[in-house]
């Protein structure tokens, strides 16, 4: 059988990724580049700016990942883009680029959602199992993802306000970290203890999540403090915000891997970077749930990339999944499978 070659754009917030796979995982090239010393300065992404950023970057992107990997336009077998979800301005230039690259060179066109990827990052490591079960936590979403087999994806629960990374992020602002502030935080919590009170999250449902009320309860706390001329310390406020927040995300997942009695569960996103997440996963869960097979991605396969990209719309391809010249961003798109 012959290598089916696979080149991914990922476009949807602020990193311009091209990424080249080969027979779904054999990752040849996988270049970001990214805005967020250009951000940084806002204090988040500012959309207008990310979309022009990518116009500016996606040809040369494009060029060095066919270089790295050795390879022309026409060597390649599909082009997979990211459709959605994501900012609408920033999805465009990475779709735009991909019809015109399946246009020009006759291509089969992949339109994949941000998600899949995010998930399917794992199998560049690990090969996944199924039932699959995915907790998937990033800047823009907080899901709990059940996978009966390869290509089909049930959302089990969600949050019902902020996404987990969105919460850290403005966590992170509050206590003058720099921007993304997710890793700050995590960085900062370190060298504190888990002593301040802070108010439980409460979500309707037992599989979905909400963060919006213990980010306000973050604010509130350092808005007292100042007020009453009071000192804090700011590591342990961020201990303490990271531990109620985790507590918050492993509540509904032990009750999903309860129910569904996954063969294999994996983190996914940005937040999957985090490095108390992890631990909990490993040393927690891991022993809780002997009969399930833990995968936490590597650090360079959580925040934003087009290899994942490429290995979902790999997947998707041998799927029989297509887009035509019709094909749009779709900045809310649903996550479906076969
Ligand atoms: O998946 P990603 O790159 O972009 C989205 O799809 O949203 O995730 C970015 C998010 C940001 O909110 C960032 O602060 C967060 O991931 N993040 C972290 C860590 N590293 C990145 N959050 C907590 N701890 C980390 N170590
Ligand atoms: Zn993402």
């Amino acid at each position: 059988m012959s290598d089916t070659i696979v080149l991914a754009i990922e476009s949807s917030c602020d990193e311009t990724a091209v990424a080249i796979a080969k027979n779904d995982t054999e990752i040849l090239a996988n270049v970001v580049a990214t805005q967020i010393d250009v951000h940084k300065d806002f204090g988040g992404v500012v959309p207008e700016v990310a979309s022009r950023i990518h116009v500016e970057n996606i040809s040369m992107v494009i060029e060095q990942a066919l270089k790295q990997a050795d390879l022309k336009v026409s060597d390649v077998d599909a082009i997979a883009v990211t459709q959605g979800p994501g900012l609408i301005g920033s999805l465009h230039v990475g779709v735009q680029a991909a019809k015109t690259l399946a246009w020009a060179f006759a291509k089969p066109l992949i339109p994949v959602h941000h998600i899949a990827g995010h998930i399917y990052a794992n199998a560049i490591v690990t090969s996944l199992q199924f039932p699959l079960m995915a907790l998937v936590v990033s800047g823009g979403h907080t899901e709990l993802v059940y996978m009966r087999d390869e290509w089909r994806f049930e959302i089990l629960g969600t949050t019902q306000d902020d996404a987990i990374g969105e919460a850290g992020d403005k966590v992170g602002r509050v206590l003058k970290l720099p921007y993304p502030g997710g890793v700050y935080v995590d960085r900062l919590a370190k060298e504190g203890k888990n002593i301040y009170q802070l108010a439980k999250p409460k979500a309707q449902n037992e599989l979905d999540f909400s963060f919006s009320g213990l980010k306000s309860s973050v604010l509130q706390f350092i808005d007292r403090c100042a007020r009453k001329q009071e000192e804090y310390d700011p590591a342990s406020l961020a201990c303490s915000y990271q531990e109620c927040a985790l507590q918050e995300l492993l509540g509904p997942t032990r009750i999903a891997l309860k129910r569904y009695q996954p063969k294999m569960m994996v983190l996914a996103g940005g937040v999957a970077a985090n490095s108390r997440l992890r631990e909990l996963v490993e040393n927690d869960l891991k022993k809780e749930f002997t009969n399930i097979a833990f995968h936490v991605p590597p650090l360079s396969c959580c925040t934003d990339n087009a290899a994942m990209i490429a290995v979902a719309g790999s997947v998707a391809y041998r799927h029989g999944v297509r887009g035509d010249f019709t094909l749009t961003a779709d900045p809310g798109m649903e996550l479906c499978g076969v």
